[in-house]
C-alpha cells in the first residue's frame, strides 16, 4: 500500500488540463439522445415499482435578473405574464402525467428549482400544490425543498412559500465581495441575505442551505474567506461551494464576463482548498466534493452511514429508484434509464398544448452503465469503492463477469497514478483525503464515455 503523500497538486493540475464531468449522473447528459425519451418515459410508467416511494423535481425557467456567471437553464423577465402562461402548461403536463400513472405514488421529496421558482405567487403556488396532490400522495414527512433568489423575496413569496409547505430552502450568494458581484452582475447585501434567512426561519422552514461559488472573476482566497465568513454568521444548516464553471461557448451570456479577471487552475484550487479547511475549522462536515453540512443535518448523517447519494441538485438523502422530472429542460430518472423534457420553453409548451408528455432525450442503461453509474456515485459520495460489496450487490452471472473488468480497470489506474490520487488494496479503491480535490478526474477513469481530448465539460478543479 502507498504512504500518503502530499499531492503534488501543480503537476497533477498541469497534466489534467482537459475538463472533467461533474458526475450528477452517469452517464452524462451528453449522451442522452434526441428522440429516444418517449418510448423510454412509456417504458418508465409502465414499470413503476408499486408502492415504491417517487421525488419529483420542477423547473422554472425565468429569474427577474440575469447574472452572467449563470448555467442554468433560465431566462430573463421583468413580468409574471410568462411566468403565469408556463405555470398553465406545467399544469396540464401534470394532468396528463396522472393520466398515464397507474397509481398515485408516494411522494418522498419535490424539489423547485431554476431559475428563481421564488418569483412564483402565493396562488400559483397553492394551485401547484392542488395540482401534484391529483397526481402523488403528500405524507408529513415528504421533504419539498426550493432555489431562492434573496432579491425575489417579499411578503408574497413567504406566503407562497408556507403555501406550498416548503420545509427546505436554498438560497443563493455566490460571493459577497462588490466587486465581485459587480464582475457577474449580481448586486446583493449581506442585510438583505441576512433578512431572508431570519424570515425563513420564523415562518418555520428548518433547513437552510447557502450556494457560494469559487473561480470567480475578481475572486482572491482572501475575499472567498470573507464571504464564508458571513455564510457562517447567517448560520446555514448547510453550504453548497461549486467551482465557477465557465463554458461561453454553451452560455452565451458567461461572454459579458472579463476571461482576464479569472482565478487560474492554481488559484481555484487554492480558493477550494482553503474553503474546505475554513468551513470544516468552523463546524462543518465536508460532505463529497462540494457540500458542507453541521454535524447535526441528514446530509452529515447520510455521509456517515454510507447513504449519501448524488442527482442533479447535487449531494441528497433522497434514495427513490424514481424521479420525475417536470417543467422544460426537466430530467428524470428510473431504474432503466434517464429522461429529458424538451429544452426550449417554447418547444415544451407546444408539445404539452398538443397533449403529449414533453419528454423529448433518453438514454437507457445497459448492465455495464448500471454498474459503472454505481461504482461512480460511490467514488463521489464515499470516495472509495470496495469490489467485496459490489460482488454482493451485483451478483447475477454476467455481472460477477463484469465486476472482474471493473476490478482489472481499478488496479491498473491505481498502478498507473503517478500522483497518488488513488490507491488499490484489500479489494477496495480509495481515493485519500488529501486528493479528494481530484475525485472527478478519478471518477472519469471508469467513464466509458469519457474522451479527455474532445471534453467540453467544466474544469477539473
Ligand atoms: C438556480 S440557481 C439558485 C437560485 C436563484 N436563482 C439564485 O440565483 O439565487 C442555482 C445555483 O447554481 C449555481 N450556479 C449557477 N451557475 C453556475 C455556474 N456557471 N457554475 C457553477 N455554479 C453555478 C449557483 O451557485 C446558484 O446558486
Ligand atoms: S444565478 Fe439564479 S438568479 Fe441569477 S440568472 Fe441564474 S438562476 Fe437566475
Amino acid at each position: 500500500m502507498k504512504q500518503p503523500t502530499a499531492i503534488d497538486h501543480k503537476a497533477v493540475l498541469a497534466t489534467h488540463k482537459a475538463s472533467v464531468p461533474r458526475y450528477t449522473s452517469y452517464p452524462t447528459a451528453p449522451q442522452f439522445q434526441a428522440g429516444a425519451g418517449p418510448a423510454l418515459m412509456d417504458r418508465m410508467l409502465r414499470d413503476l415499482p408499486a408502492g415504491d416511494p417517487v421525488s419529483v423535481y420542477i423547473h422554472i425557467p425565468f429569474c427577474d435578473r440575469l447574472c452572467w456567471f449563470c448555467g442554468c437553464h433560465t431566462r430573463h423577465t421583468l413580468k409574471y405574464a410568462p411566468i403565469k402562461g408556463y405555470l398553465a402548461y406545467l399544469s396540464q403536463e401534470i394532468r396528463l402525467l396522472s393520466q398515464r400513472l397507474p397509481v398515485r405514488p408516494r411522494l418522498k421529496s419535490l424539489h423547485l428549482g431554476g431559475g428563481s421558482p421564488s418569483l412564483l405567487k402565493q396562488q400559483d403556488m397553492a394551485d401547484l400544490r392542488a395540482d401534484l396532490a391529483e397526481v402523488f400522495q403528500f405524507e408529513p414527512d415528504t421533504e419539498i425543498s426550493i432555489e431562492i433568489d434573496p432579491s425575489d423575496a417579499n411578503d408574497e413569496m413567504y406566503d407562497g412559500l408556507l403555501a406550498l409547505g416548503v420545509t427546505r430552502a436554498s438560497i443563493g450568494v455566490q460571493d459577497f465581495h462588490p466587486d465581485v458581484q459587480a464582475a457577474i452582475n449580481r448586486p446583493q447585501s449581506f442585510e438583505q441575505t441576512q433578512k431572508v434567512v431570519q424570515r425563513l426561519r420564523q415562518i418555520g422552514i428548518g433547513s437552510i442551505n447557502v450556494d457560494a461559488l469559487y473561480g470567480l472573476p475578481l475572486q482572491s482566497t482572501d475575499r472567498l474567506r470573507d464571504t464564508l465568513s458571513k455564510c457562517i454568521a447567517l448560520e446555514a444548516d448547510r453550504m453548497a461551494l461549486f467551482g465557477y464553471a465557465h463554458i461561453p461557448w454553451f452560455k452565451k451570456h458567461q461572454r459579458l464576463i472579463n476571461e482576464a479577471d479569472l482565478p487560474d487552475n492554481l488559484m481555484r484550487f487554492e480558493q477550494a482548498e482553503m474553503a474546505g479547511h475554513y468551513l470544516q475549522d468552523a463546524g462543518y462536515h465536508a460532505i463529497g466534493i462540494d457540500h458542507f453540512a453541521k454535524p447535526h443535518d441528514a446530509l452529515s448523517l447520510a455521509a456517515q452511514s454510507g447513504n449519501l447519494h448524488r442527482n442533479f441538485q447535487g449531494y441528497t438523502t433522497d434514495n427513490c429508484k424514481t424521479l420525475f422530472g417536470l417543467g422544460a429542460s426537466s430530467i428524470g430518472r428510473f431504474e432503466g434509464g434517464y429522461v429529458q423534457n424538451l429544452v426550449a420553453t417554447g418547444q415544451y409548451q407546444d408539445c404539452v398544448a398538443n397533449g403529449r408528455l414533453p419528454t423529448d432525450k433518453g438514454v437507457e442503461l445497459s448492465l455495464d452503465d448500471k454498474i459503472r453509474a454505481h461504482i461512480i456515485e460511490r467514488l463521489m459520495c464515499d470516495f472509495r469503492i470496495c469490489f467485496d460489496t459490489l460482488e454482493q450487490r451485483f451478483s447475477g452471472r454476467q455481472e460477477k463477469s463484469l465486476l472482474q473488468g471493473y476490478r482489472q480497470e481499478a488496479t491498473k489506474l491505481a498502478a498507473q497514478d503517478q500522483f497518488g490520487l488513488c490507491q488499490f488494496s484489500d479489494n477496495m479503491l480509495s481515493i485519500p483525503r488529501e486528493a479528494r480535490a481530484f475525485t472527478r478526474i478519478v471518477a472519469s477513469g471508469f467513464d466509458a464515455y469519457y474522451h479527455r481530448e474532445t471534453a467540453q465539460y467544466s474544469k477539473a478543479v
